[in-house]
């Protein structure tokens, strides 16, 4: 199957235009990121404030990842029900009320309860906000903007850990965590504006305002004309099939299901998070507590620079090469920091030594290879390859797996770090080499191609297929 061509006569103006749509619906990877990176420092206030324990500090830590599961689950039938745009929108609400309800928190119970609404807002948020910019993005600039939504997602985590730097965790958490307010206020203002999707719009019968819409993302008349029709002979085509039948019945849908779901899974699996949730302890294990703050800070700006390289070639070199890229790249640094660990140990006391500053640099390598690699693509991917009819069930589905793994990373991690710190990090490497495997046999390249004939690559009968197609 090939690309179709670009529209020669695509003007600025509108390709700006989806730009403006893919910033907007990107402030709800802000939210994401921030709820990430806040909880690191305002733990430390929440826990004396409240006199918690460990194990209490943990499910202030991990109540957010159960909301997020539970509104990326709720997210799938919302976007279909009220469109992509509404539930963007009550993703910022939820994240408000969140928000301001932690601030206010008087005790443990008040604050895990409004931990689990910010998390409802992420939820939503993490389905609703790559789904819609897909859907209003042209083929040829799809992985672009959607990579944005990382890049929004990545400077919410370093956003958060500046904060944590300037203000004093354990006495302005609550500033913390109302200043994430401000995040949700912004995406519903910034929502209001926008237009629905068009694909949920023609889903609805609403051919006119549909139409409208892709002439301005289009950029062209004729092309919004064709696009009209494609969509609307899909829908056809689809018509009727719920997210059940269509499972029983297409093997196209259980195909990308299957993707889809391992990706978001494996994204978790790659030990991003544990390297986010825990810099301060792995650095300060490696002799290099001291800096601890200000290095985890680093990393979260070498994340955000390093998502500008999906940005730039994502659309060029295509989803595959990056993503076997980036996490062949992040499984070698693993295994350097594993190698080291028994070669070159360093301890919490021994101060700046070879092996500390090795594993150092392995860090910095993997996060680089991840945010140009999994980081983005995984959000791309699990958005852009189902069918139209059962699309935003499906990706609340396979995102809910996305936090059921970061759940189990949050808690596990700990666990294994307590242990021996390089167990970790060869367990991930091994993850990383299942994802190799998986995204080699099993995921198309969408380069290119328009979203309504993704579901094609998935309709070959033979196994294997799908890593050919992307050959021809
Ligand atoms: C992942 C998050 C992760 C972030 C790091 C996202 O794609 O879903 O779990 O914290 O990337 O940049």
């Amino acid at each position: 199957m090939k690309a179709r061509p670009q529209d020669s006569m695509k003007p600025d103006r509108n390709s700006r235009y989806t730009i403006a749509i893919a910033l907007v619906a990107g402030l709800g990877g802000l939210m994401f990121g921030y709820d990430i990176g806040v909880i690191a420092d305002a733990k430390i206030g929440v826990k004396s404030a409240f006199g918690l324990d460990n194990v209490q500090i943990e499910m202030v830590v991990s109540a957010v990842l159960a909301g997020s599961f539970l509104g990326a689950l709720m997210a799938g039938r919302l976007c279909e029900a009220i469109g992509r745009r509404w539930t963007n929108v009550w993703g910022g609400g939820c994240f408000i009320v969140g928000c301001i309800g932690c601030a206010m928190s008087v005790d443990l119970s008040m604050i895990v309860a409004f931990r689990v609404v910010m998390g409802i807002g992420v939820g939503f948020s993490s389905v609703a906000g790559p789904l819609y910019i897909a859907e209003v993005s042209t083929p040829w600039s799809r992985g672009a903007m959607v990579s944005l939504y990382q890049l929004a997602i990545t400077i919410g985590i370093f956003v958060a850990f500046l904060v944590g730097l300037l203000l004093d965790p354990a006495t302005q958490w609550r500033i913390s965590f109302a200043m994430g307010a401000l995040l949700g206020g912004s995406l519903i203002a910034g929502m209001l504006v926008m237009p629905p999707s068009p694909r949920w719009l023609i889903g609805r019968g609403r051919y006119d305002v549909a139409l409208g819409v892709l002439k301005r993302t289009l950029g062209s008349d004729r092309e919004a004309d064709k696009e009209l029709d494609a969509i609307k002979r899909r829908l056809v085509e689809e018509s009727g099939q719920s997210f059940w039948s269509a499972l029983r019945t297409s093997r196209a849908v259980r195909m990308a299901l299957i993707l889809a779901i391992g990706l978001a899974f494996l994204q978790q699996a790659s030990g991003i998070n544990a390297i986010f949730y825990y810099a301060p302890e792995i650095l300060a294990q490696v002799g290099l507590g001291e800096h601890k703050l200000q290095l985890t800070a680093v990393l979260g700006l070498v994340n955000v620079l390093a998502t500008f390289i999906a940005i730039w070639l994502v659309d060029r070199v295509g989803r595959r090469p990056l993503l076997l890229g980036g996490t062949a790249l992040m499984m070698a640094s693993q295994i350097v920091i594993g190698l080291t660990g028994t070669i070159l140990p360093a301890t919490a006391t021994s101060g700046v030594t070879v092996g500390g500053m090795v594993t150092l640099a392995s860090i910095f390598v993997a996060i680089i290879a991840f945010a140009f690699s999994l980081g983005p693509l995984v959000w791309l991917a699990i958005s852009e390859i189902f069918p139209s009819g059962v699309r935003s069930a499906c990706v609340g589905v396979a995102t809910s797996f996305n936090w059921i793994g970061n759940y189990v990373i949050a808690q596990g991690t700990l666990t294994v770090l307590d242990f021996s710190s390089t167990l970790a990090f060869w367990i991930f490497a091994g993850c990383n080499a299942v994802t190799i495997l998986f995204v080699f046999f099993r995921m198309p390249e969408t380069k290119g191609v328009p979203l309504e004939d993704i579901e094609e690559f998935f309709e070959r009968k033979r196994d294997g297929d799908a890593s050919a197609a992307h050959r021809s």
